[in-house]
């Protein structure tokens, strides 16, 4: 089965590809040429359905899309929604990542999660999954694989950062990987 994944980020689609497995053909944004999909909504789920329904109006294609939060505990919440934009506009992960640290600074309710929305349009209608994952912040960075916040979350039961863990162990717990398992077995059930 062919499906579009509304993202330009390849380490999530690298995630998605490995989950879903060789029969599904997962196609990204840059491989279908289309152009940064802006999320303008204040919810995860706003978002994912906002750039699932871009590709769905603009490439009449199945299609599903992500959004991810980090909310910490210490922090009411945040960064939450504003996750990839927490240190302004067009930061990096570096900088996000500076700037949790600074506002944990001193804080000893270090706890936090990662909750990933995935929103699904097959033939015209709308299906939403969800997958969390429990941790903590470290004070400091450890681990250099993954992306955005993954050097400094220390996943509940587990004593390796997701920067310093093999990619099947992140995806058998992280947030986005449990989201996917629930899409994957809602479209195995599907297909019969
Ligand atoms: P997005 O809007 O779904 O791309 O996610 C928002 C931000 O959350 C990203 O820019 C990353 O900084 C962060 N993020 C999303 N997924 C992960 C993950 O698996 N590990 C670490 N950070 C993540």
């Amino acid at each position: 089965m062919e499906i579009i994944f509304a993202t330009h980020n390849l380490h999530k689609t690298e995630e998605v590809r490995a989950i879903l497995g060789p029969d599904y053909l997962v196609r990204n944004l840059p491989e279908l040429g289309c152009p940064d999909i802006p999320e303008t909504a204040d919810t995860l789920q706003g978002n994912a359905l906002q750039k699932a329904q871009y590709v769905v109006d603009h490439y009449h294609l199945n299609c599903f899309a992500d959004d991810t939060g980090l909310e910490v505990e210490a922090l009411d919440g945040r960064p939450g929604v504003f996750s990839a934009r927490y240190a302004g506009e067009g930061c990096s992960y570096q900088d996000n990542v500076l700037k949790l640290l600074g506002e944990m600074h001193g804080k000893t309710n270090r706890k936090a999660c990662f909750k990933t929305v995935i929103a699904l349009i097959l033939d015209g209608k709308q299906y939403l999954f969800e997958g969390r994952v429990d941790g903590r912040i470290l004070t400091e960075q450890r681990g250099t694989d993954g992306f955005g916040y993954d050097p400094v979350f220390l996943p509940d039961g587990f004593d390796q950062t997701f920067a310093e863990m093999d990619a099947t162990t992140k995806n058998s717990i992280s947030h986005r990987g449990r989201a996917i398992q629930k899409l994957k077995t809602f479209l195995m059930e599907h297909k019969k």
